[in-house]
This record gives C-alpha cells, structure tokens and sequence, in this order.
C-alpha cells in the first residue's frame, strides 16, 4: 500500500521532469495541473496518514521534492516562454523603418533677437561682454552723468537690495559700458547684451525685467557720423534692406548729443498700419555720442578720445517683429506660445 503511493509520487516527479510544454496554453495547463488550486499533489499530501510512521520522513521529504520541482519547472518555463516572446519581437523588428521624430525645443524668441543683434554688430567688429545684474549705485547712475535729483534714480523706478553698501538691480545694461571703460583701454568696440530690472507695474506693454543690448565705441576720432552709419547698417540687416532709419534729438545723462532711432516701418512699408500707428516710423533705440564726463567719470581722456553708445529693448524689437502684442507673454513660458518659434531663424 505505501508502496504504491511512493511510486505514484515518483512518477509524478518523473512527469514533472518529462514535461515540455511549448505554447503558452501548455504551460497553462501545466500549472493547473501541479500548482493550481486543485493540484494532482494535494490528495497525496492527505495519503500521509497511510504511511506507517518509520517512512513519514521519507514521505514528506518526497513530496517537498515533488512541489519544488514543479514549481521549478514553471519558473523555467516562464522564463522560456517570456524570452521566446522577446526573440519573436525582435524577428518581426523592421530596422529599415524610420525612426521616431524626437522632439527637439525651439529658441525663445527673445533669444532669438538678441542673438541675432550680437551676429549682426559681430560680423562689423564689436566683441560681447557682459557682467552683473545685481550693480552698485556708480556703475548705475552716478558714473553714467546721472545726478542724484535724477527722476530715474526714483525709488519707483529701481529695485534696491536692502544692505548697507547701497546695491539695486541694474536698470540698464548701461552699467556695463562704465564697468567696460574703468578696466579696458580705448579702442573699445563691446555690445553688451543683458538682462535689466525696473520696478514698473507689470501690463502688457512693461514689466519688471527685461532685455537691453548696448554697443559702445570709443576710439580716437569716432564721430557722430559712425554713429550713424553703424545704426544704419544694423536696421537694414535686423529689419530688410529697404529700411530707413531717422535719428530724432533726445536726452539721456550719458550721452550729449543724445538722440531716439526710428526705423521706417518693417511691416507696412511706410504706407501706414496699427504697428506704427500710422506714423510710417517705429523707435527701435536710444543713442548719442558718450558724454567727456562719462568718459572722465571712467578714467579715459575726453581730449583725446571720444565715442558712441546705444541701447535698445530686446523684447520692444521681438514684439514689433513678430506683433506679439503683449510683453507678458514673453515670460509666462506657455509652450503653445513659444511652439510657433519653433522654426525661426
Ligand atoms: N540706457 C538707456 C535706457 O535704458 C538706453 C540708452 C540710451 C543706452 C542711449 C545708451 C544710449 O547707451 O547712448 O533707456
């Protein structure tokens, strides 16, 4: 009688091991038949009384053999079945089809422009320097010819670190022509491109930073007339070839004479449009040749040498280029915005 059952425990490890199933249906019934909830193992788990006691060891020691070795053999055939199922996929890979676009950022638009105003006064010369936003009130103001009752230097206008040596976020990439003269010797050729900080209400049309390029040049003998002709050079690469540029006096403290820059409208040719409101002209930049006491102000003799500096708003020129009408949307990051950049020079 023990016997007997021994040999069906064996015959059923033989099984085990004969076993070769190869669909994934077979391997199924495998596990129903060894490891389901009614495995053939469990009546012979209850035969366990019927073995007289000096072989019960001997018995249970068979059957831990017996569940281990199925639950084996379904772990190795998982494995076998999972890996076939790999290998049929790679069989059926098409290395001939094209491959997935992936998705490449474009440039933000202000990037954009800025970039290409450093490209375009590059290719005439001028190098790229930059340096701090967070200035002291020298390098803002006082050395930029900006006396102390001047409007811009209102609490309104700036934003002041709260420390004892007078520090504020600079409001213009100007500062950057005062840090240029007080450590390089003329001839100084330099575009200073930057981010700069006002404390204005934000709308759509300012905000609280934004971005300047400046461009200053000092040499001996630099002339009003260099003045001109570069800025007229920059409008006709950055806006078309037929661009017209007219210099309107101003005042700004570093510069004397000063003057605003228009250009001929980009967009409608000077027949008339909402862009220029009608006027046929858009300002684009603030310049003049650099004020002696600038000069003076930053170690450089103003008998001997004398120069010119601009400055214009990266966003004001973005915004007229590509009529985004309002400034905020160049700062929100929204990506169905800055989507349509995508293929923009
Ligand atoms: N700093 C001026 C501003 O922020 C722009 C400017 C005007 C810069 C004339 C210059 C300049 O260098 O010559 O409005």
């Amino acid at each position: 009688m023990a016997q007997e059952i021994f040999d069906k425990v064996n015959n059923l490890l033989g099984e085990i091991q004969a076993a070769t199933p190869d669909t994934p249906e077979q391997v199924e019934q495998f596990r129903i038949r060894f490891l389901g909830t009614k495995n053939v193992l469990k009546p012979l788990f209850g035969e366990f009384r019927n073995i007289p006691n000096e072989r019960k060891k001997e018995f249970g020691t068979a059957m831990n053999n017996l569940k281990e070795a199925a639950e084996k053999k379904y772990e190795a055939l998982k494995a076998q079945a999972e890996q076939a199922t790999e290998a049929a996929e790679a069989a059926n890979l098409d290395l001939s089809a094209p491959g997935e676009p992936i998705a490449l950022g474009g440039r933000h638009p202000v990037s954009i422009v800025m970039n290409r105003i450093v490209e375009i006064f590059s290719r005439i010369g001028f190098n790229v320097a930059q340096d701090r936003e967070i200035e002291d009130d020298w390098h803002n103001f006082t050395a930029l010819n900006t006396p102390e009752d001047h409007p811009a230097r209102d609490m309104q206008d700036t934003y002041y670190l709260r420390d004892d040596v007078e520090r504020l976020l600079r409001t213009h990439t100007s500062s950057v022509q005062v840090r240029t003269m007080t450590h390089q010797k003329p001839p100084i050729r330099s575009i200073f491109p930057g981010r700069v900080y006002r404390n204005e209400t934000i709308s759509a049309r300012a905000h609280c930073q934004f971005h300047q390029v400046e461009g200053l040049y000092i040499d001996e003998n630099v002339s009003f007339a260099d003045l001109k002709q570069t800025l007229d050079y920059f409008a006709k690469e950055m806006f078309g070839a037929q661009t017209k540029i007219r210099l309107r006096p101003s005042f700004f403290p570093f510069t004397e004479p000063s003057a605003e820059v228009d250009v001929s409208c980009f967009i409608c040719g000077g027949e008339g449009c909402n862009v220029c409101k009608y006027t046929s002209w858009v300002e684009i930049l603030g310049c003049g040749m650099v004020d002696p006491n600038v000069l003076e102000n930053c170690g450089i003799d103003p008998d001997k040498y004398t120069g010119f500096a601009f400055g214009m708003g990266v966003e004001r020129i973005a915004m007229l280029k590509y009529r985004i009408n309002d400034i905020r949307l160049l700062f929100e990051n929204d990506i169905r915005f800055l989507k349509q950049f995508d293929s923009a020079f």
